[in-house]
């Protein structure tokens, strides 16, 4: 049960609440009363309201992403700030935040360049499950449990770093705008930023998920004239034609590797092809369908931990590049918000990526659909 509402602001009590913990991989989530410790310096306490289910967090469970465990998973939230710790000054209690698994400190030498957004205060590469000061935030039955990427949101409360939220406007509707959290600037920024696709170009999207499907809104809105979609879940299929995708393919029910396919499809390959699954072979078959000389190839995916990638060269060498970026290559804190505000401004339409929306409670089937249905994203709803 919850020990406080939100008219005490107090930032010295600890919480009680529901959340959903992950004591190991290949098992279901537990849901279990957990104590939520107030935030110390620089850390702000937020209410989750809504958190979607993103792939990464089911490579997590599926034990391919290495993580310390136990934990609380999740790191795509819409939530309400609680409480703030001492010396944070750009938050206050009842401000709308979503969680950022990439933060933006603002301060160091990839935030300041134009260019850059990969904040040296990352958890993503060398995920340590703790705040910045090295400690958590969270018990469970007497056990320390580890955060995610500095977020956990699938919880009632959460603690993060004030340079992993992003405030964002009063009006946003939380159960809609938690997936620019990281599904659609991911996917977006992919297209816009990372590839940045030109008009009239072929593209070729390998998974057709949650991030794939936001790449997919992104080419079309780019002016692609072709996106082939390809995916071995054929469910995937009729949504990712809705959204753009103009052919689409089964790997699994081609008589040749599918980059050979999009070579005869298209005469000479794709100007700018995505990986957006983690698997290496769909990298590396994601490389070989760009156009030699110009191709782009950009991949999304994050590949099982201490997996090694690796070609012939002489694929890269007639001209092709290969990027990759983590969060659309947005720095976070400044571009999310602006998101959310285009969403507002019905400047984009993200609703459309969001399939399935369940209660918290039922956070375990919301990865079944992911892995097994026609999903795209499934978002869990906190407190109705
Ligand atoms: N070939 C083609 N498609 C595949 C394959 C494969 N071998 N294996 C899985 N897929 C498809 C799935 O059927 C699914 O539609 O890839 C898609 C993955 O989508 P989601 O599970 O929704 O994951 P998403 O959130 O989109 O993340 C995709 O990006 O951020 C990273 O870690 C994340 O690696 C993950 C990737
Ligand atoms: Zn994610």
């Amino acid at each position: 049960m919850e020990q406080v509402s939100l008219a005490t602001k107090t930032p010295s009590n600890v919480i009680t609440c529901k959340a959903a913990v992950a004591w190991t991989a290949n098992a279901p989530l537990s849901i279990e009363e957990v104590q939520v410790d107030p935030p110390k310096a620089g850390e702000v306490r937020i209410k989750i309201i809504s958190a979607g289910i993103c792939g990464t967090d089911n490579h997590i469970l599926e034990g391919k992403n290495k993580v310390p465990l136990p934990a609380i998973l999740g790191h795509e939230g819409a939530g309400i700030v609680e409480s703030v710790g001492p010396g944070v000054t750009t938050l206050k209690p009842g401000d709308k935040v979503l969680t950022l698994p990439l933060p933006e400190c603002r301060e160091c030498v990839y935030c300041l360049h134009p260019k850059g957004n990969f904040c040296k205060k990352e958890n993503i590469l060398s995920p340590t499950g703790l705040m910045l000061d090295g400690t958590s935030r969270f018990t469970c039955r007497g056990k320390k449990i580890y955060h995610l990427y500095g977020t956990s949101t699938f919880t009632e409360y959460t603690v993060a770093d004030e340079i992993a939220l992003a405030k964002i406007d009063d009006a946003a509707p939380m159960d809609k705008v938690c997936v620019l959290g990281c599904e659609v600037p991911t996917g977006f920024g992919a297209v816009f930023n990372t590839a940045q696709v030109t008009p009239g170009s072929t593209c070729v999207v390998f998974g057709l998920g949650g991030i794939g499907s936001a790449i997919v809104m992104a080419c079309k809105a780019s002016g692609a004239s072709r996106i082939i979609g390809v995916d071995i879940n054929e469910q995937k299929f009729p949504r990712a034609r809705a959204l753009g995708v103009t052919d689409c393919l089964n790997p699994n029910k081609l008589k040749k590797p599918v980059q050979e396919v999009v070579m005869e499809m298209t005469g000479i390959g794709a100007d700018f092809a995505f990986e957006a699954i983690g698997l290496i072979e769909t990298m590396v078959a994601a490389l070989k369908s760009c156009v030699m000389s110009y191709g782009v190839c950009v991949i999304m995916g994050v590949a099982p931990s201490g997996s090694q990638l690796s070609f012939d060269p002489a694929e890269l060498l007639p001209g092709r590049t290969l990027k990759s970026s983590v969060m659309g290559g947005y720095k976070t804190r400044d571009g999310i918000p602006k998101l959310v505000t285009d969403y507002l401004q019905k400047k984009i339409n993200t609703d459309v990526l969001i399939t399935h929306k369940l209660p918290f409670e039922k956070v375990n089937e919301g990865f079944k659909l992911l892995r097994e249905e026609n999903c795209i994203r499934c978002v869990l709803t906190l407190r109705p």
